[in-house]
């Protein structure tokens, strides 16, 4: 198994100006697309089919690559199923490390499955993909048994949260304030309603807390007062209205929008409902010695997980934490990491995404 060094990071593209998946601001991005170096744990940044065009218009920079892999080392042969599968880059990365283990990649987006589909074609035999999202994983994995024609136990989960680059670039789809389009934001255009049906039906309450749990704080009431009063039905309606209520001296630029934008993608995809999903179900999938890894861009996002690892390591234990376990609770594994990892400066330089990711990993007891 070999390491991932600087020198395989050789950039193919000039330094170019990217938006921040976190924030969908602006930000000077040094290398999008990278070649495949022996041992690189990097794919070409996009499918062969339809060569450079193709790579551009469905790139995602996989976040924390080497460390999600290498966090899976320990784990013994069989299935890893990675619940956000996106443009592949991670599951790429697994079954290129790995031969003795096969991916069941699942995702909501059926934009994100097709650049699966194509990226991952290689490994065809190993790699099952699903539609499906976390609130139905446990039918997902076994679907995908059934197409990869295995009985081997679950030994991994990945879930990388958020959204990704194409879902953002993919200006039509309502998830970007650079871009004008119908204020849609849904992952699954067949589920949910869209961010402009949303705001709706929310009330004036509900918005100013989801607002608030996104570090609004500040104009949280003002703004949620006049996007229920606004009705936008467009990115632009809804930039338009944040501009307005917000103090010229206040305003800088796109940083009330981002954060605006996100708290809406949020509550539209139900992804703090979704990721509660997963995590319940998660130690019933894993088989004794497999490992969930998680990747969070939000802090609501990675307390949930940090609460919920810390309360299987626990095992429920209501014994105070300097006096040795008397209640006879049971530990469901442990914590592999202590702190959640983070990206390095050169990562964060190579990818601005990365700057908001805490990775978290727990191991189920053997
Ligand atoms: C950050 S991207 C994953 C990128 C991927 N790890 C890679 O390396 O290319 C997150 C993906 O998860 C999907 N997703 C988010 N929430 C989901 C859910 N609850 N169920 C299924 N897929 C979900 C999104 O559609 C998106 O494609």
């Amino acid at each position: 198994m070999l390491a991932l060094k600087e020198e395989d990071h050789q950039t193919i593209t000039e330094p170019r100006t990217m938006r921040s998946l976190s924030t969908d601001r602006e930000e000077r991005n040094s290398s999008a697309l990278f070649l495949v170096s022996p041992g690189s744990l990097h794919s070409p940044a996009g499918p062969s089919v339809g060569g450079l065009r193709m790579a551009q218009e469905f790139t995602h920079q996989s976040v924390l690559l080497e460390e999600v892999v290498t966090e899976f080392d320990p784990v013994p042969s069989g299935l890893i199923v990675d619940a956000t599968v996106g443009a592949g880059g991670h599951a790429w990365a697994i079954l290129n490390r790995r031969p003795d283990i096969m991916v069941i990649g699942i995702d909501r987006d059926a934009a994100a499955r097709k650049a699966a589909t194509e990226r991952l074609a290689p490994f065809a035999g190993r790699f099952s993909l699903v539609a499906s999202r976390f609130s139905d994983i446990a039918a997902a994995v076994q679907r995908g048994r059934e197409q990869l024609a295995s009985s081997a136990p679950v030994v991994g989960i990945l879930a990388d949260l958020g959204v990704s680059s194409p879902q953002l670039d993919h200006g039509h789809r309502g998830f970007s304030f650079n871009a004008d389009a119908p204020l849609d934001m849904r992952m699954d255009p067949d589920h949910d309603a869209t961010a402009a049906q949303l705001l709706e039906t929310i009330s004036l309450d509900e918005l100013t807390q989801l607002l608030r749990d996104n570090g609004e704080a500040k104009y949280a009431r003002r703004l949620a007062t006049v996007m229920l009063a606004g009705k936008p039905q467009t990115t632009s309606d809804l930039v338009d209205l944040v501009d307005g209520a917000i103090p010229k001296g206040d305003r800088r630029r796109g940083h009330v929008a981002s954060r605006v934008f996100q708290a809406l993608r949020i509550a539209v995809n139900q992804e703090l409902d979704e990721l509660a999903a997963l995590l319940e179900v998660s130690l019933s999938i894993l088989t004794p010695g497999g490992r969930l890894e998680v990747i969070s861009y939000h802090s609501g996002e990675d307390a949930m997980v940090k609460h919920t690892m810390r309360e299987w390591e626990l095992g429920g234990c209501t014994c105070p934490a300097t006096l040795p376990c008397v209640c006879g609770a049971t530990s469901k594994g442990r914590c592999v990491t202590r702190r959640a990892v983070v990206a390095s400066a050169s990562e964060i330089e190579r990818n601005p995404r990365s700057r908001s990711a805490r990775l978290r990993t727990f191991e189920v007891a053997s």
